[in-house]
């Protein structure tokens, strides 16, 4: 088998010169990439980078080596298409199949999964027309990530952003390995936690947990390249932020309870991965708490944190809200699973051994989904974002068809 075709459209926003590093990350991990730029994108980035990244030529018009009908051709053979950036005229054009150069040809001729990943002021934006032409290119099957929030161009900042070219990277490599599967989750809103939550004692310490929120950032990374509207609520991680999710982020299981449920109003599916802490201080010094001389240190009293994922699954903020809970054992894996499954009412409960060398941190996962109804899924040992797949496949089947 040859190396997986993919097709990166380049169209006029100054974000162009982001998607260099992202030709840079689709090349040397294997793919053939040929790059297809608008004209107004060449004032930003020149014919000849494209050119030289790629070790493809990079044109613009139908009327370059005609007897190749590269219109019709560079389509047809793709495995992937990805536009980044895709300005607001490019989703335009897109939406209403207007064919006036290489790119918009080329989009037309596709019959393999299209990724969008606008790019342009916030304005722009979120002005009707364009939410309309994302809203039919969704319909149609393509995967329009959501724009990042943050410093646009000049001085103004909004949501608008090119994400993170690795993190457009990381919906490309979930989308061909999907293969030409239409997006599941679009229309869907999730809401994941992730990350552990933090319990201050004074200015300078805190009660945390070892949770690097890796696991919750898989899901939403493939949660995003399977179509869905993501919120991740995140708990002191130091990832990065995955591309096309909104990303809330809060310090403790208070902070955490308030934006989940905020969040959940309209959430088709909550995801706890969060570690979330069970107790937090009772008093919090508002000074540093000092040792004093010959003295034994004062107890830390301790009370009960309110338990997120028993009050979202017991109150559905919607009917038929899927809800996802994540248990870790040390002994006795499958009898506390289920019993807990019971006790705090989710849908589905994925339950992971841990121990000091296990999954903390790392980037594997194994792991048993248990479902409600009595179904036991075993995902063998390997990298998170497989487990986060089998997730989202066991979630899929729990949905409710898309209301209208
Ligand atoms: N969780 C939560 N709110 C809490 C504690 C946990 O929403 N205050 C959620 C976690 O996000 C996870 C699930 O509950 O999805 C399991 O948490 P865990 O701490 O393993 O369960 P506990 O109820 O604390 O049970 P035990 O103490 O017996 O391990």
């Amino acid at each position: 088998m040859g190396k997986p075709k993919v097709v990166l459209g380049v169209s006029g926003g100054i974000a162009a010169y982001k998607s260099c590093e992202l030709l840079r990350l689709l090349t040397e991990s294997g793919h053939d990439v040929r790059v297809v730029p608008t004209a107004a994108s060449l004032n930003f980035v020149g014919e000849a980078t494209w050119a030289a990244l790629s070790g493809n030529p990079a044109s613009t018009e139908v009327w370059e080596t005609v007897h190749e009908v590269p219109h019709v051709r560079i389509g047809q053979s793709a495995d992937l298409v990805v536009v980044a950036p895709a300005t607001a005229d490019m989703l335009a054009k897109a939406a209403h199949g207007l064919a006036d150069d290489l790119l918009t040809n080329t989009l037309l001729t596709a019959r393999c999964p299209v990724v969008f990943a606008p790019a342009m002021h916030t304005e722009m934006w979120e002005h009707p027309a364009t939410q309309e032409n994302v809203a039919t290119l969704r319909r149609r099957g393509a995967l329009v990530i959501e724009p990042a929030v943050g410093r646009l161009t000049g001085k103004d900042t909004g949501k608008g952003r090119l994400p993170d070219p690795a993190e457009i990277y990381e919906v490309c490599r979930r989308v061909l390995a999907r293969g030409v599967d239409e997006p599941d989750l679009v229309g869907r809103h999730v809401v994941i936690s992730a990350g552990g939550t933090r319990e201050p004692l004074d200015p300078v310490r805190f009660l945390g947990n070892r949770s690097s929120g890796k696991q919750g950032y898989a899901l939403a990374r493939t949660a995003v390249a399977r179509g869905a509207r993501v919120t991740l609520v995140a708990a002191n991680t130091a990832l990065a932020d995955p591309a096309g999710a909104d990303v809330v982020r809060v310090g403790t299981a208070v902070q955490l309870r308030e934006a989940v449920l905020e969040a959940a109003a309209d959430a088709d599916v909550v995801v706890m991965a969060a570690a979330v802490a069970d107790f937090r201080p009772a008093e919090y010094a508002g000074g540093k708490i000092k040792k004093k001389d010959g003295q034994d240190p004062a107890p830390v009293a301790l009370v009960r944190n309110p338990d997120v994922l028993a009050e979202i699954s017991a109150d559905r903020a919607r009917d038929g809200q899927v809800v996802v809970g994540f248990a870790a054992e040390t002994d006795d894996v499958l009898a506390n699973g289920r019993a807990k499954l019971l006790r705090k009412g989710c849908d589905l409960l994925v339950v992971n051994e841990v121990g000091e060398a296990r999954t903390f941190g790392s980037e594997e996962n194994e792991a048993v989904i248990l479902a409600s109804e009595g179904l036991e899924i075993q995902v063998p040992y390997g990298p998170k974002e497989a487990l986060a797949e089998a997730i989202w496949d066991q979630v899929a089947v729990r949905l409710q068809p898309r209301r209208a």
